[in-house]
């Protein structure tokens, strides 16, 4: 067990290592490649309801995908209404290149202006849907 843990953690500080040195040695030319992706929400959508405490996959189009994403591993969904969103974060730090991620529907007020941002390398809006209790 220990053993594993340490092997473990020797293989995550060497991959952070020549993640870095990988980093440091690419030119400036290369680093401006990289692209903003701000997929389109596909689930939810305008007519869907959703009950507090279900769980759901919230779903992405990922075909438009640029070779290089600028902060692929840093997927972030939040909650919002109208024009509020809220500080609840419903899924964080996963691969925007999944194309969907299970949510569980937080203890809200019932509200049919609900939508979802998802923050990939930039914020970007679902369409925007139901919560009932
Ligand atoms: C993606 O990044 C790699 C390494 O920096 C580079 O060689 C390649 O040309 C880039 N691809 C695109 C499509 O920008
Ligand atoms: C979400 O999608 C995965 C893969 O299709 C599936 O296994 C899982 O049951 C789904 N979750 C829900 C809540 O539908």
């Amino acid at each position: 067990m220990f053993a594993q843990t340490s092997s473990f953690a020797k293989a995550f500080v060497l991959a952070v290592a020549s993640l870095s040195m990988f980093t440091a040695a690419l030119p400036a030319a290369e680093m401006e490649k990289r692209a903003v992706f701000t997929p389109p929400v596909t689930y939810p959508h305008a007519g869907t309801v959703w009950y507090v405490g279900q769980t759901h996959n919230v779903t992405w189009d990922t075909a438009d995908a640029p070779a290089n994403i600028t902060d692929r591993f840093g997927g972030r969904i939040q909650l919002r209404e109208g024009d509020t969103t809220f500080p609840i974060i419903l899924a964080d730090d996963f691969d925007v290149l999944l194309g969907r991620i299970e949510v569980v529907v937080p203890w809200v007020l019932p509200g049919d202006d609900y939508s979802l941002v998802f923050f990939g390398d930039s914020g970007d809006f679902s369409a925007e849907f139901t919560i009932s209790d």
